[in-house]
């Protein structure tokens, strides 16, 4: 099995901006990532904890629509539809990681949404875990699912050294499976579940393996939440992901881009291990009408040295304007930097891989409020420029916490060249019907329209 599926060789093609090679990795260095800071802007507003849950019997997390190739949403015979990863509320919230499968759910308005439950055999799925990923409905009313495999963490993931003793770690690869949808009055059912496929696994060069990870690696690694996109101005279509630097990682070391430039380098000290915060931004071309034969590619974006973790990275596209957004925590970054748990985004003109530049300096776009510093987590950034999230652990007024475990109020911001803001708050989980990603000529055609 392993080795027809690693034909997902690593080759240095499909670079659109011909101002880089087409194996540049841009950086979220360390110079960037101090520049890290709440403000009004970038700040989300504190939330109550007297919130319902959207279905009472399941943890809800990472959450994602089901969209179109082009990136609009799916709009089936008047539904909308949205997975989530869901375990049972009858497991604790710290125990749910590993009892995640992807639940689906549906909703006329994109506020009110119906729990169908797990659209899948999960006897069928890869992994004893399934984790984020995206959907998309191709034009034949074929849904492909894409999700991550991950091994259990108490057995058959590799071992790990560390100041308990031995511990077992998550082994993740990117798999899919698709489904027919049969909508109508009586509600949305995904039927004729197809056969579940690797898809793509860590090569050991641009990615770590999870043994090049056994040899010295922080925390856990990743090779997860696959997102699918077609670029609207090429129409290729691609798969980006979460992974970690490749090479083992006792052998990481920083180039002096991960620390900043040479004025910043001459009085910054790297603390020790920070080269073990090796996170990057994942890329694969897809080479076929199903998504499901990737081709490897260099990572678009790296942060070793300044944080762990780049999770569920995806894209957001607006004529020539590239955004790659991704979300992380407070415990991944790097020794000597801190940063909220938040969404964080960076910009490139003109293509899908570029010198990517921190969104508003530093990186970050939308932070959970001091008071409340983990009240939301996995936020992801849709085509009308909402940003979805589910409740994580908020504090109420007594700075309890309460576990969360539903969709959060979705965040209205704007995106303007390379700075954002948040503009308004909606409602929990709400999703509106949002348009395609635009290309360079829409973009012109809509600015002509309107003048
Ligand atoms: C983000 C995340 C994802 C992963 C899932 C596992 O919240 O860590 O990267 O797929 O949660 O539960």
């Amino acid at each position: 099995l392993a080795s027809s599926l690693t034909a997902t060789s690593v080759s240095a093609k499909a670079a659109q901006n011909p101002s880089v090679p087409n194996d540049y990795t841009a950086v979220w260095s360390r110079q960037a990532a101090e520049q890290v800071k709440l403000t009004s802007e970038n700040t989300a507003p504190k939330i109550d904890t007297n919130f319902k849950l959207a279905a009472p019997d399941v943890w809800i997390w990472d959450t994602w629509p089901l969209q179109n190739r082009d990136g609009s949403l799916a709009v089936v015979n008047g539904y909308r539809i949205a997975f989530a990863l869901v375990a049972p509320r009858t497991f604790g919230w710290n125990d749910r990681h590993t009892e995640a499968r992807i639940g689906m759910f549906y909703s006329k308005d994109g506020v009110d949404w119906t729990y169908a439950g797990i659209p899948y055999d999960y006897d069928k799925a890869y992994g004893h875990m399934q984790w984020a990923g995206s959907a998309m409905l191709d034009k034949k009313g074929k849904i492909h699912l894409f999700y991550t495999a991950t091994t259990d963490m108490n057995a058959g993931g590799g071992k790990e050294w560390d100041q308990n003793g031995w511990v077992q770690r998550a082994e993740q690869r990117l798999a899919k499976t698709t489904f027919d949808i049969k909508a109508d009055d009586s509600g949305v059912k995904l039927i004729n579940e197809g056969q579940h496929q690797i898809i793509a696994e860590p090569d050991g060069k641009y990615y770590e393996t999870i043994e090049q990870f056994h040899d010295g690696g922080h925390n856990i690694t990743a090779f997860r939440d696959p997102f699918f996109f077609q670029d609207p101005n090429t129409g290729k279509e691609y798969i980006i992901f979460e992974g970690q630097v490749g090479g083992k990682s006792s052998e990481q070391k920083l180039k002096p881009e991960n620390i900043g430039d040479e004025e910043y380098r001459s009085t910054h000290t790297v603390p020790d291990r920070a080269e073990l915060y090796d996170g990057n931004i994942g890329i694969a071309e897809v080479t076929d009408k199903d998504a499901s034969k990737l081709k490897l590619l260099p990572p678009l974006l790296e942060s070793i040295g300044t944080n762990h973790q780049v999770e569920r990275p995806h894209m957001y596209i607006k004529g020539n304007d590239y955004y790659l957004m991704t979300i992380s925590h407070t415990f991944t970054y790097a020794p000597g930097l801190t940063g909220p748990d938040g969404v964080y985004g960076f910009h490139n003109e003109g293509g899908i891989r570029g010198d990517y530049k921190p969104l508003n300096g530093s990186g970050l776009v939308v932070a959970n409020p001091k008071e409340s510093p983990y009240q939301a987590y996995s936020w992801m950034v849709l085509p009308d420029e909402t940003a979805i999230s589910f409740i994580n652990e908020p504090l109420d007024e007594n700075g309890n916490v309460k576990h969360g475990g539903t969709f959060a109020p979705t965040l209205q911001l704007s995106f303007e060249g390379d700075k954002t803001k948040i503009v308004g708050e909606l409602q929990h989980g709400e999703i509106r019907d949002f348009g395609p990603y635009l290309s360079a000529k829409d973009v012109t055609k809509m600015e002509k329209k309107n003048s």
